[in-house]
């Protein structure tokens, strides 16, 4: 693998990656999953972006839309790297922008322009001419919208995760990419894992062999007690509410299908999903005086989610998703191969012909294997912070990408299929666990 400078390819990410108000929309839209499935036909002025290059950027120039919890985080990752300006700030909070405001002058950058004032604000800012890439840190159904508004304006897009809702909105980002001929990254900062990128790279130089199956999940107890009244800030909880399936699949997806080269070789065919019934909030809410209307409410999402994608090489994949069930965080991050299987939580290895249980030392395996872009960035991504440090990692790639013109290691093909599995999911279990059919969003270019 090509390393100079930190400088890691795309080609070189991918060896190592792939070698070794609108939940109604949402709703709605999942009822023409199948059509959707089969619209996949590029327009005249629609062109791959596979592996789409643009000029490089001496600076990159970020304009910021949503500044809550997850905008915050990334905004200190990227006030820490190199060659970035941050030129504009929009939330809806006008206590948010001012915050992020002065964090951007206490590093000594000029005050960027806020926006504050409005729900489509945002566009004003997608408008600005000294502006290369919006970030968007704002709630699900924001993503997309804001998304294609940046790339309409010419800019590059990062969304946060889930990338889209529906069906119709993930086609919306790869038509629009493709269109405007810009990047639309999702942020998946799991990708970057230390942990991941050393799997991947054991993967990727052959050490598990033939890949058959993973396993992956998001499984984080969080939710409490539904809101009493709808503040905006509760926004995941209108979704949670409303929808049943798997809301959140690409944290432990986007790093699965990297291991087993997801439009590199293969692709997600079909998926059957099934939720568990719903215990946990219905349980929390009896506790409630007997006239508070969240007793008597219904809450959609089973306890747990299980789905099973099926890969065009006949690999199975496995995705999780529960927010309330009482058990340790895990995302799972499975993978077995011919020649051996790996699992997360803790991090454990068996190979073929090993005899007994997990090694669970993998000192001289991170030595081996692990990845350069951690080894060349470990003090930094550490003190700087995110998750361990792979939201440093992420968004340096990114900006490295950027500024030397290389095509990205996820691409708006990604976003769309990993994301896909929240709309699918929901199809599937609203018609008893039936296969979906997942788009294929490369429209053929899967084969890498
Ligand atoms: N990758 C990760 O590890 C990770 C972690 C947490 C959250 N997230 C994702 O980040 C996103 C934001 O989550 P959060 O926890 O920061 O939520 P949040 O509620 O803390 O922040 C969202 C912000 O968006 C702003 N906003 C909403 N509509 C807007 C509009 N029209 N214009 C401008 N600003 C608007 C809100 O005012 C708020 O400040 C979500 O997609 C979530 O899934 C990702």
């Amino acid at each position: 693998m090509k390393q100079q400078n930190n400088s890691v390819s795309r080609r070189a990410f991918i060896q190592v990656a792939a070698s070794g108000g609108m939940v109604a929309g949402a709703v709605r839209a999942l009822s023409q999953g199948s059509s959707a499935a089969v619209s996949a036909r590029r327009k005249p002025d629609q062109k791959s972006v596979a592996q789409l290059r643009c000029p490089p950027l001496d600076r990159v120039r970020i304009g910021f839309i949503g500044v809550g919890g997850r905008g915050s985080s990334l905004l200190g990752n990227l006030l820490e790297i190199e060659n970035v300006e941050i030129k504009a700030v929009c939330d809806l909070v006008p206590e948010r922008v001012q915050r992020a405001q002065r964090r951007v002058v206490a590093r000594e950058q000029p005050e960027p322009v806020g926006y504050a004032d409005g729900e489509r604000n945002y566009e004003n800012l997608c408008r600005r001419d000294d502006v290369d890439v919006v970030y968007i840190a704002t709630p699900w159904d924001c993503h997309v919208p804001m998304a294609v508004c940046a790339m309409k304006h010419g800019k590059h897009a990062a969304i946060e995760v889930p990338a889209a809702m529906t069906l119709a909105e993930c086609w919306e980002l790869v038509d629009t990419a493709e269109q405007t001929q810009r990047h639309c990254m999702m942020l998946e900062n799991c990708c970057y894992g230390e942990i991941e990128m050393l799997v991947l790279t054991l993967v990727r130089q052959g050490v598990l062999g033939d890949l058959t199956h993973g396993e992956c999940g998001y499984l984080h107890e969080f939710a409490g007690l539904p809101p009493a009244t709808h503040k905006p800030e509760d926004w995941r909880w209108r979704f949670l509410g409303k929808l049943n399936g798997n809301l959140y699949p690409t944290h432990g997806l986007g790093p699965v299908a990297q291991y087993l080269g997801i439009h590199r070789g293969d692709k997600f065919e079909f998926l059957v999903s099934m939720s568990s019934r719903e215990r946990a909030i219905s349980r929390r809410c009896a506790a409630l005086p007997a006239d508070d209307l969240r007793r008597q409410a219904t809450y959609a999402c089973g306890d747990i989610n299980t789905s099973l994608i099926k890969t065009a090489l006949g690999r199975t994949i496995m995705v999780q998703y529960s927010t309330v069930q009482p058990r340790p965080y895990s995302r799972i991050n499975l993978i077995c191969g011919t020649g051996g299987t790996f699992c997360d939580y803790p991090p454990r290895l068996h190979l073929a012909g090993q005899t007994g249980d997990w090694e669970t030392d993998l000192t001289k395996y991170h030595e081996q294997y692990g990845h350069p872009l951690w080894k060349a960035l470990r003090a930094r991504a550490t003190k700087s912070g995110g998750h361990g440090g792979m939201d440093y990692v992420m968004n340096w790639r990114f900006i490295q990408c950027l500024r030397e013109g290389l095509a990205l290691d996820m691409s708006v093909y990604d976003a769309a299929a990993w994301s896909s599995v929240v709309p699918l999911s929901i199809a599937s279990v609203a018609q008893g666990s039936q296969p979906v059919t997942v788009p294929d969003f490369t429209r053929g270019e899967w084969r890498g």
